[in-house]
């Protein structure tokens, strides 16, 4: 029969994932974004997708960003849509949020000259949606203030913010994209 210790330290060995030495294999996983076609494994619903997180592309959460922006824009200096902003502005920042832990899309990356071209664009994929991230947390709290000039700037940066990261990924020639030109 096994000793209480001996199958304590069994139990403890079968927790760790084989081949590494990692105590936190969680943390780990949480430290490491998503690649493309391929999500790292978490408790809870189907698929290893937290429960009712729905499977989601960079494509759909800046479509989440598109959409809010474009009924934001022309309301934003409007007090009496404070509450209507405020939850296009979490709307906007949800989509960044979801954007920034999923891996650059294969076809923009295909466009890097070499490996170095390719680990520079994903750092500014993550860098630029962060700055637009700060961006719309500064306005949600300038809306939440009933500062609405500093909400009309505050948003303007935002923009500029996404404007450059589209420049920077060469992501700015499609029809959908918020910053062209109408
Ligand atoms: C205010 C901020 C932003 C808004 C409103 C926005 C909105 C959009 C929209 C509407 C599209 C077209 C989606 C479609 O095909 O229908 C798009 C595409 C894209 N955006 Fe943004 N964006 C913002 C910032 C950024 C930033 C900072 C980055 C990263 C540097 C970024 C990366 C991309 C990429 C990679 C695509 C192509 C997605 C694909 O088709 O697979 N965006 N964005």
């Amino acid at each position: 029969m096994l000793s209480i210790t001996t199958a304590a330290l069994l139990s403890l060995a079968s927790l760790a994932a084989p081949g590494t030495s990692d105590p936190s294999p969680t943390l780990a996983r949480a430290e490491q974004p998503a690649q493309e076609g391929q999500r790292p494994r978490q408790p809870g619903g189907p698929e290893g997708r937290p429960q009712g997180e729905r499977r989601i592309s960079v494509e759909g959460a800046m479509k989440i960003m598109g959409r809010s922006l474009e009924k934001l824009e022309p309301q934003i200096g409007d007090a009496s849509k404070r509450d209507e902003n405020l939850t296009l502005i979490n709307e906007m920042q949800r989509g960044c949020v979801i954007a920034k832990g999923l891996a650059v899309p294969n076809d923009v990356l295909a466009r890097a000259a070499d490996d170095a071209a390719r680990e520079k664009m994903k750092a500014d994929y993550r860098a630029d949606l962060l700055s637009v991230l700060k961006k719309l947390i500064s306005l949600e709290e300038a809306v939440a203030e009933g500062k609405t000039e500093e909400a009309k700037s505050l948003l303007q940066q935002a923009v500029r913010a996404g404007n450059l990261g589209h420049e920077q990924l060469g992501v700015g020639d499609s029809k959908d994209d918020p910053f062209r030109p109408k």
